[in-house]
């Protein structure tokens, strides 16, 4: 049998997040779904994950509610990109498929206290896991990789300096970043590296099927409304589904600013060994100057082949009519 690798994912779907549920279920052992505050509130993501769930024929797939509001800061949203619901202009009715009991944060706590091979992906704010961290301590031990939609190498969407999912919640991201647990994160410096447009709506319209309609309509919500329409979390994703979609990282030092009156919620990292280059450029590490270097505590995404991306996409869509 083909291995996919586990996965428990937190999210806040959300039309990207949509998307990327879609590809981790076809391309990855999913073993529950946590919804958080974020894109819209609790009510909705939770409600989206469980659709997507129905949607996809994998029902079996635990879905959990975690926090709606952030750790200490004020509720954000981003429902002018998502639409009030999460889902664009899509109307769904209450899903089958019913919310498991426990609250999410216990799920990730008992997961990976009781697994070695279960991943971590993240696609919203970080409060479900700062908060699994803050009630269980020996998690940072035990949850082995997490890949994270959030931050920015350089710029952000949110403010000039952050990206939204960490500045919903700044102080769960710190705690998430500070934890030890080895990031990859893949931010804005990324995830803009992808465009969809039109041309991939009338693509998966063509494709149609239950999911390929859906995807349309979500795509063509976002396409039409959005001046970005990057799919940040399914471009994040792509990245565990093997299909080479990102073709360089490196490793760097990443803190997340708590404090700043115009970069709270920002991902610092340390170029400081790049100074006077492009960090993009291939620079052998013997070249630098390592005077000015922190711990390198994450792998960031650097480096997108778009067409590959959108090979991925399809194909993924295409395999759902398919079954
Ligand atoms: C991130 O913010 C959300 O709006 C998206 O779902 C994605 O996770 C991009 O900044
Ligand atoms: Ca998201």
């Amino acid at each position: 049998m083909e291995f996919k690798k586990k996965v428990v994912i937190d999210c806040d779907p959300g039309i990207d997040d949509c998307f990327a549920l879609l590809l981790c279920i076809c391309h990855l052992d999913v073993q529950g779904i946590v919804a958080v505050g974020g894109n819209t509130g609790l009510r909705y993501t939770e409600r989206n994950a469980r659709y997507i769930t129905e949607l996809t024929g994998r029902t079996d797939i635990p879905v959990y509610a975690g926090y709606d509001m952030p750790m200490l800061n004020k509720i954000v949203r981003a429902t002018e990109i998502h639409g009030s619901g999460g889902i664009g202009t899509v109307v769904i009715g209450e899903p089958k498929k019913h919310l498991e009991k426990q609250h999410g944060v216990d799920f990730l706590i008992d997961t990976f206290m009781n697994h070695d091979d279960i991943s971590l992906i993240t696609l919203g704010p970080l409060t479900n896991v700062a908060q699994a961290l803050l009630k269980e301590p020996r998690l940072k031990e035990r949850i082995p990789e997490i890949l994270c939609m959030g931050g920015s190498a350089f710029c952000g969407n949110a403010t000039p300096t952050a990206e939204f999912n960490i500045l919903v919640d700044p102080e769960a991201a710190k705690i998430v970043f500070e934890s030890g647990i080895p990031i990859q994160m893949v931010g804005l410096n990324l995830t803009r590296q992808n465009l969809m447009c039109a041309a991939d709506v009338e693509r998966l319209k063509e494709i149609g099927g239950p999911v390929g309609s859906f995807a349309a309509e979500l795509l063509g919500f976002s396409v039409g409304n959005s001046m970005t329409p990057n799919l940040c979390d399914a471009a994040a994703v792509s990245w565990w589904t093997g299909s080479g979609v990102i073709t360089k990282s490196m490793k760097v030092h990443v803190d997340v600013e708590t404090k700043g009156e115009f970069t709270r919620g920002m991902t610092v990292c340390d170029w400081r060994n790049y100074m006077g280059s492009d960090p993009l450029q291939e620079i052998s590490r013997e070249k630098c100057d390592n005077r000015a270097e922190l711990p390198k505590n994450v792998e960031v995404a650097m480096e997108f082949d778009r067409e590959q991306f959108r090979k991925l996409l399809f194909e993924t869509i295409e395999w759902y009519k398919e079954q």
